[in-house]
Order: C-alpha cells, then structure tokens, then sequence
C-alpha cells in the first residue's frame, strides 16, 4: 500500500519538498506519496491527531510549527530538544518521534565548501532563532577551535549560550556572545561566518546581515537562504575572494536525513540538490 509523507506548516504553497521528496520516492521504486499540508496554528493539534489516525508515516515540521509540535509528539530526541525544535516527525508503530535533521543536514552541506577544518577555525554565527541553534549544535557537535554568537537582541545570544552550558557536547566549545559591532570591527579574525537570519530573503534581497569589507581571503561566507540563490551578501563576499555557500545544501540535506529516518535508504542529495536549484531558475550542479 502507498506510504503517505507530508509537510506541515503555513503557508506551504511555495515549498520545494514535495518536488524533491516525490522525485525521489520514483527514483528509487518506493510506493510512497510527500503531501504538504496547510495547516493553520490553531489547528495544529487536530492535524497531529489525525495524521495519527490516517497512518501518516511520517512528517516534515516546518514555520510556524516546529517548536509548538513537540507538545503534541510521543518523543523528542535529545538534539532536537537541545535545538528546541522538531523539522521532522517518524511514525514507529504508532508512535510519533520527533527529530531535528536542520543542523546536521547544514553541516554536511558546509563540509563539501571547506578547505580548512572546522576543528581549526573561529567560526561566526549571526542570528538566534531557531536556525541558530540548529546550526550552533551541530558546530558544538562536531566540535570548533572558537565559536562567536552575535545577534541583533544580544540578549537572545546570551541564553543560547547559558543553554549550551549544559550540553555535555558543548563542554569543550568556547562560546563569545559579540554585539554585531564589535563583529564586524573584527570581521577578520573570522574563518567561516554563518547568516542565520532570514536578512536578504526574497522579497526584501537587499538587506545584509553584517558589512564584508574587511573580510579574511578565502574566508567561508555561508548563508542559509536559498531564495535568492546568491544573496547580496554572497555577491559581496565573492567580489572580496571568499568561499561561498548557499542554503540549498541544507536545505536537500536535511530533507535527505529526514527520508532516510522515514524509509531507512539514503537518497540521491545531489539529485535533491539539483531539483531545488533548477525550481528556483539556477544551474544545477
Ligand atoms: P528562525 O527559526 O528562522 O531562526 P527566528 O527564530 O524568528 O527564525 O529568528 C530570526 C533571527 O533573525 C533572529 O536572530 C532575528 O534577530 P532578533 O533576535 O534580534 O529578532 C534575526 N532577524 C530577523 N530579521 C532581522 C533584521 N531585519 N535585522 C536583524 N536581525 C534580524
């Protein structure tokens, strides 16, 4: 019988996950059908329900939902509980277990752009949100020479930080809260600086989340938009000589990771990578 996958999250109309999830469920002979669902804050314990009741195997999480979901799950696992958020949902016999593919799926995707190792470098992460903490966790995971968190609500990076103070993982990882100020008078000292606002998004793609004008050669400059493909602050750190790296990776990982949790065979992450690219009037790669 069809397996049924899907998507929660509102609005959803413009989401690339159907496309990419469908495209490998054909590729690879699976009977299984990824659905995205609107599904209206107010609504979003009905729509747990029923999706337990219709057998749903399982589920991606997406904006507004991934925090507030947790309530209604079985069980969360412990990164998706230290991020805070659950992007993806497996149903094991009944049982609805959330997890989040967000960080690891951007780390696999930053690892095929550096040439140096994260282990060795100072790293810079702008936001704290949701995105943030992905990233921030899967960074302390892997583990980091130094990490600095700047934010523009300082505040919102110092409770990151006192979290992180109590994940085991973290132990090892020096954390400096810095005022985008005094990141961006040091933009230098930098090896890999991440953008994990939502700052030049389509439709506002002229905004930039911090000044690259004294940016180190070769330094990574990584953001996690993909809509636009190069962000102004990709187009302006590439003009100054750095490496750089879209969120499309990310994107096709994490969705990746959440198939592989849902059937158990690693997909195509080129081909998803590939199919997100031309959806958005890209080259593929
Ligand atoms: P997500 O889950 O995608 O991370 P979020 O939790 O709403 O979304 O977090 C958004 C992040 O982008 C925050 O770090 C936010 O900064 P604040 O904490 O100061 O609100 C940042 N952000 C969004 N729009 C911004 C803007 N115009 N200027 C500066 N920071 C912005």
């Amino acid at each position: 019988m069809e397996k049924l996958f899907g998507l929660i999250g509102h609005p959803v109309g413009h989401s690339m996950s159907p496309l990419m999830h469908n495209d490998a469920f054909n590729q690879l002979g699976i009977d299984g059908h990824y659905h995205a669902f609107d599904i209206e804050e107010g609504d979003l314990k009905e729509a747990i329900a029923a999706f337990k009741v219709l057998n749903v195997s399982g589920f991606n999480v997406t904006i507004p939902h991934k925090v507030k979901v947790m309530e209604f799950l079985d069980e969360i696992d412990e990164e998706a509980k230290m991020i805070g958020a659950v992007n993806t949902v497996v149903n094991n016999n009944g049982r609805l277990i959330g997890y989040n593919t967000d960080g690891r799926g951007y780390l696999s995707s930053l690892l095929t752009v550096i040439q140096k190792p994260i282990l060795e470098s100072n790293v810079l992460v702008i936001g704290a949100g949701g995105a943030s903490r992905a990233v921030v966790t899967a960074i302390c995971d892997h583990g980091v020479k130094k990490l600095a968190l700047t934010n523009r609500t300082l505040e919102k990076a110092k409770e990151i930080k006192n979290n992180y103070n109590n994940y085991n993982k973290c132990n090892n990882t020096s954390m400096d809260i810095v005022s985008l100020k005094e990141a961006e008078a040091n933009i230098e000292v930098y090896d890999i600086i991440i953008n994990t606002t939502s700052i030049g998004m389509s439709p506002n793609v002229e905004g930039i989340p911090i000044a690259v004008d004294h940016i180190k050669r070769n330094v990574v400059l990584s953001d996690l938009i993909y809509n636009p493909l190069k962000t102004r602050w990709l187009q302006l750190g590439e003009e100054k000589g750095a490496i750089i790296h879209n969120g499309v990776g990310m994107f096709a990982m994490q969705g990746a990771l959440a198939f592989h949790k849902w059937t158990g065979i690693e997909p195509d992450t080129k081909r998803m990578m590939n199919k997100v690219i031309t959806q958005l009037g890209g080259t593929s790669c």
